[in-house]
C-alpha cells in the first residue's frame, strides 16, 4: 500500500528535500516522506481540481472539516473533540503564532529544547523571549524538567510550548508527565500550546495522550494540528487550531483576516480525506516506519556501532548521538564526505555538538545506501 518514490519521482514531487541538493546527494533531512501520495487523498484532490475547487475557503468555520478531525480523534485517541471546535489555520507554525498572539498573555515562551527549529523564531515574531526547558541529552529517559518549568513560571514566563510527540526526540510524553505539565501550568495559571502535528505518526508500543483530553485542560490549553505530516501533504496549507474552552474559540473567531493565517481549499480537501478515508494507508505506513525503525537500528549496529539513537517512539526523524565520532557538525561531515543531507543537531539545540537528525521514510534500499554512506563518512 506505501508506494515508494523512484528517484527521478521524487525530485519531481518533493521540491524542497529532493530538489534543493545537488543530484549526487541522499536527501534525509526535511520531514517529507519519499512515498506517494495515500490514494483517498490524491483522488479527493484529483475530484477537486477537475471541479475547480481553487476559490476561496469557507470563511473561519468549515463543519466538514471538525466533523473530520473529531471521527478521528474518536477512532485514533478515543477523544471526544466537539466539531465546532475545530478551526482551520493555514500550517501549524502559524496556527501556534496565531494562539500565542491572540491567547497568550504577554511574556516569555518556554520552549523544551532541542526543538524543532521553526519555533525558536517564534520570540522575534511574537515579540517574546524564549526560555528554554533543555532536555538532557545524556538522560536515559526524556522527561520534562518540573521544577525548573515551575520555576520558569514563577519568574514571569506565560505559556508553554510543547511538542507532543517530540521532535527531534521521537519521544511521545506519557500521561504521567502530561499530568505533571497541567498540575504546574495550572498552579500558575499558565498557558499551553500542544503542538500535536505528530500524533498520527505514534508507532507500535506507544500511545498517544492529546493534552485536551486531560481533564482540566480545557480553560488552559490549546492543541494546533494537522494530516499533513503523516500524509504528507505540508504544501497544501491546512492545520487545524482546536481548543475546548468556547472563549478561547470566540477570540480566535474575533480576529480580523489582516491576521493572515488563510487555508488553502485544497488542504481543506486533502485533511478531511485524509482524516475520514485514511485509516488504512496510515495503517500501512505505521507498519512501515516500525519497519524502517528496526531496520535502522540493525544498520547502525553495523556501520555505525558508536552511534546512539533515541528509541524511536514517533515521527519518522532519527535523532542521532554521534559525539563517538568527534566531530562537532556531523551533518557538515556526512554532506561532504558522504553525499547525505542530515539536519545538523545544533539547529534543534543550540550548542550542542556531534548531533544530527535523520529522516528514515525513505525506501529500504535507499535507507541501507545512506547508513553505509554515514558510516563511510564519520566513521
Ligand atoms: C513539531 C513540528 N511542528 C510544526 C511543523 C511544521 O508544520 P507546518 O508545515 O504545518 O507549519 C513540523 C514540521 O516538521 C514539526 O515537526
Amino acid at each position: 500500500m506505501i508506494r515508494d518514490f523512484t528517484e527521478d519521482e521524487a525530485r519531481r514531487a518533493l521540491v524542497l528535500k529532493w530538489g534543493t541538493v545537488d543530484p549526487d546527494v541522499l536527501p534525509a533531512w526535511v520531514a517529507e516522506m519519499d512515498y506517494a501520495l495515500a490514494p483517498p487523498v490524491a483522488e479527493a484532490l484529483q475530484r477537486a481540481v477537475t471541479d475547480g475547487v481553487t476559490g476561496y475557503p469557507p470563511a473561519l468555520v468549515n463543519a466538514a472539516l471538525g466533523e473530520a478531525y473529531a471521527g478521528f480523534a474518536r477512532r485514533h485517541y478515543g477523544q471526544q473533540v466537539d466539531p465546532e471546535q475545530v478551526l482551520p489555520t493555514s500550517d501549524v507554525t502559524a496556527g501556534v503564532r496565531v494562539a500565542l498572539d491572540v491567547l497568550s498573555e504577554p511574556g516569555p515562551l518556554v520552549l523544551p529544547t532541542p526543538a524543532y527549529h521553526p519555533q525558536f523564531g517564534l520570540g522575534h515574531c511574537t515579540d517574546r523571549e524564549i526560555w528554554e526547558l533543555p532536555l538532557d541529552p545524556d538522560a536515559g529517559e526524556v522527561r520534562l524538567d518540573l521544577d525548573r518549568l515551575d520555576d520558569l513560571f514563577s519568574r514571569g514566563a506565560t505559556t508553554l510550548l510543547l511538542t507532543q510527540p517530540h521532535n527531534p526526540l521521537g519521544h511521545v510524553h506519557t500521561r504521567a508527565e502530561l499530568e505533571g505539565v497541567r498540575d504546574v501550568a495550572l498552579r500558575h495559571g499558565a498557558r499551553v500550546i500542544s503542538d500535536e502535528i505528530h500524533a498520527p505518526l505514534v508507532l507500535p508500543g506507544a500511545e498517544h495522550v492529546p493534552y485536551l483530553s486531560l481533564d482540566g485542560t480545557a480553560e488552559h490549553a490549546v492543541a494546533v494540528l494537522a494530516a499533513s505530516k503523516a500524509f504528507n501533504t505540508p504544501g497544501l496549507r491546512c492545520a487545524q487550531i482546536v481548543t475546548s474552552d468556547p472563549a478561547a474559540r470566540n477570540r480566535l473567531l474575533a480576529e480580523p483576516m489582516a491576521r493572515n493565517d488563510s487555508w488553502s481549499p485544497l488542504g481543506e480537501v486533502a485533511a478531511i480525506a485524509a482524516y475520514e478515508d485514511g485509516d488504512a494507508w496510515l495503517a500501512a505506513l505505521v507498519a512501515r516506519l516500525d519497519e524502517q525503525r528496526t531496520l535502522l537500528d540493525e544498520l547502525l549496529a553495523e556501520h555505525l556501532p558508536e552511534a546512539r539513537v533515541r528509541p524511536l517512539e514517533a515521527t519518522f526523524l532519527a535523532w542521532l548521538d554521534l559525539r563517538a565520532y568527534g566531530h562537532d557538525d556531523p551533518a557538515t561531515v556526512a554532506l561532504d564526505k558522504g553525499r547525505v543531507q542530515l539536519e545538523a543537531g545544533h539547529r534543534y539545540q543550540p550548542g550542542l555538538d556531534g548531533h544530527a537528525r535523520l529522516n528514515i521514510a525513505t525506501s529500504p534500499e535507499r535507507l541501507t545506501e545512506i547508513v553505509v554512506r554515514l558510516g563511510r563518512a564519520l566513521g
